[in-house]
């Protein structure tokens, strides 16, 4: 190896020696510097602040009665999903009467059964449904009101009325 290779192993060696502490000093420096701007902007920084209460902030608030809501679009946006589809007669029976209806366990008027409904048809259907929205307790058993299921809607009720009234005619 002549002296000449020799120089240029040592000038390669130093410049890579070079670089890298110019590389580590870039490091240092823009660690610093980033701990400075994110120590500025979490503790400083209103706006800054304000955009993470923002983002943090719950997706929706309880607006009571008189009060004003504060931004009619949320109030939409969490107010849309709600509005909910009423079941039909049969859904509602499947989810909320069959048990008991169905075979006529507990004291329950059996589905399908004409002997077992004619006599409550003959009441009328007023108090039938009203017998079925708000429980009653007859001499067979305990009718619950909605059948237990208490998030349905007095229609959807009147609707497994109708549908259980279907069965035997
Ligand atoms: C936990 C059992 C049970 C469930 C669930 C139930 N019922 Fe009943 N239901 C009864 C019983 C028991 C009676 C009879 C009570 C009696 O006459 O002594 C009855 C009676 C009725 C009657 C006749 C009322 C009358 O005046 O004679 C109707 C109508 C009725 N149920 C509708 C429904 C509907 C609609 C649902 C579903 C939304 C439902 N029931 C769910 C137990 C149940």
């Amino acid at each position: 190896m002549s002296s000449d290779d020799q120089k240029n192993i040592d000038l390669i060696l130093l410049t890579i020696g070079v670089l890298i502490g110019i590389a580590v000093g870039i490091f240092v420096i823009a660690r610093d510097v980033s701990n400075d701007n994110m120590e500025r902007m979490q503790r400083v920084d209103a706006r800054y602040q304000n955009a993470v209460e923002k983002r943090i902030k719950p997706f929706g608030s309880v607006v009571k009665d008189g009060e004003i809501a504060a931004d009619p679009a949320v109030v939409a946006v969490v107010e849309a999903p709600t509005a909910k589809v009423a079941l039909t007669g049969p859904q509602v029976y499947n989810q909320a009467c069959l048990a008991c209806h169905g075979g006529g366990i507990a004291g329950a008027p059996k589905t399908g059964d004409a002997a077992d409904w004619n006599a409550r048809i003959a009441k009328g259907r007023d108090v039938l449904n009203s017998n079925a929205i708000n429980g009653f307790m007859g001499d067979k058993g305990m009718m619950p009101a909605k059948g237990g299921a208490m998030t349905l809607s007095d229609e959807e009720v009147i609707a497994a009325v109708d549908y259980l009234i279907e069965q035997v005619q």
